[in-house]
């Protein structure tokens, strides 16, 4: 009786990795990107994340003084996202701003997979993407990955992720994108736009390629193997939109690395440039390390939840403080776990702020209470600017659609 390993020896014997960039792991059977005492893949991050080994693993470049300085040449100032080094990583970055110097415009893309609510991890990259198209005055795809997230989670239908969908492409038109220069792709819904180009790209990846970067098994359903060169796909349309090989930048949270190594891997044999990324850290969930997940609700702050929730959310958030308010005092907090910390750090404070917010809490000056206050008093008035806009992007939804129509316009409208 054969065993479910034979059935896949065929391509055991077949297994080349066709890549110079790609780490494999061929020798074990467990998922090559995790890293002892944290992981990071598209579908999971958890653990304290140590941003540097992730460098060194995923083979990126950290954003130095001189890269950030070469961006300031062009945007006239240092985003705080680079300031404070949320923005962290990056592959080909230089290389995508020489050709912008050179008169070769890049586009941006970025996405999202619609399993939920958005909150706001998400924003992030959508915030700085949008200042990017501010700055540089360039085109944007947005992609939704309606079936990445069909086929990665069991317990979601499509009816389920369609309301996601519509209620995240009400977020993502909330962010302020120019609409004459932002197409948002949905992929069942545009996938005429990607299908060619998914298969020229899913032809040049073998399967252990595949499993190598990905971490597929054998009880892996054969659409999640499938569906990469979907995500990889909008990184060569510009180039067919601008009839010429035309640079593509991704701003995106590093756990999307996997799909960009592969895209890039087989970018020039297909005749495109090779996409370029800028990779963020993760805004940790409420409750423990690991990122804000929509999948773990009690971890996120929603863009329509409602102040009172948001409070009590904020309220009962993990901390880095001691246990009581005399020892915090006698011994301090530890900022660096802290997720108050942080967001107030990513989001809402000024450099200096925050140094003073570190001292202060690390030297037992500053309460919790104090710190989630502050974060309350911040983020309250940040989602209801949010929310009023959610509201008025009900109608501007087909100015956003690559075919220009409304979410729920029937497709078949008009044909007989
Ligand atoms: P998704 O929906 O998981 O995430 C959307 C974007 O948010 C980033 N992200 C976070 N950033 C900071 N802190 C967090 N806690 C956090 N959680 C998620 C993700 O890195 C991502 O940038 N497969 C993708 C959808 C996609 C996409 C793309 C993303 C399609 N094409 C191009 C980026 C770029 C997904 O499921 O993302």
């Amino acid at each position: 009786m054969p065993s479910e390993e034979d059935s896949i020896s065929f391509e055991k014997s077949n297994m080349t990795i066709d890549s110079n960039e790609i780490e494999t792991d061929n020798d074990s059977e467990s998922d090559p990107n995790r890293v002892k005492d944290f992981v990071v893949t598209p579908w999971e991050v958890e653990g304290d994340i140590d941003y540097s080994k992730l460098i060194e693993k995923f083979g990126t470049r950290a954003i130095d003084d001189t890269l950030i300085e070469k961006i300031k040449n062009f945007t006239g100032e240092i985003h705080p996202f680079l300031k404070n080094k949320y923005f962290f990583s990056h592959r080909d970055l230089d290389v995508v701003l020489d050709e912008y110097k050179r008169g070769n415009k890049f586009y941006l893309y970025t996405g999202r997979g619609p399993s939920g609510l958005v909150h706001l991890g998400h924003l992030m990259p959508w915030l700085f993407t949008k200042y990017l198209q501010e700055k540089f005055n360039v085109n944007l795809i947005f992609q939704l990955t309606d079936d990445e997230k069909f086929l990665f989670n069991s317990n979601l239908d499509m009816e389920a992720i369609q309301k996601y969908t519509y209620e995240n492409i009400l977020d993502i038109i909330s962010i302020g994108f120019d609409p004459k220069r932002t197409k948002i792709i949905v992929d069942t819904k545009h996938i005429k736009y990607l299908y060619p180009l998914s298969i020229e790209i899913a032809k040049k990846i073998t399967y252990s390629t595949a499993k190598a970067v990905f971490g597929f098994s054998n009880s892996s359903n054969i659409g999640m193997i499938g569906f990469p060169p979907v995500q990889g796909a909008p990184c060569f349309l510009p180039s067919i939109f601008e009839n010429k090989p035309t640079p593509v930048l991704i701003p995106a949270a590093i756990d999307q690395d996997p799909y960009w190594r592969v895209t890039r891997d087989v970018a020039e044999k297909l005749g495109y440039p090779k996409p370029a990324q800028i990779h963020s850290k993760f805004i940790p969930g409420l409750t423990s390390l690991g990122k804000m997940s929509s999948s773990r609700p009690e971890t996120a702050l929603f863009t329509v939840d409602e102040p009172e929730i948001l409070e009590t959310k904020i309220k009962n958030t993990f901390t880095g403080g001691q246990p009581t308010i005399a020892l915090q005092r006698k011994l301090g907090g530890n900022a660096n776990i802290c997720p108050v910390y942080w967001y107030l750090n990513y989001l809402f404070d000024t450099e200096k702020e925050s140094q003073e917010r570190y001292n202060d809490c690390t030297g037992g000056n500053l309460l919790c209470g104090e710190c989630k206050g502050d974060m309350i008093k911040k983020v309250k008035p940040f989602i209801k600017d949010i929310q009023i806009k959610r509201d008025k992007a009900q109608n501007l939804i087909k100015d956003f659609m690559i075919d220009g129509k409304d979410f729920f316009e029937d497709d078949n409208a008009g044909s007989n």
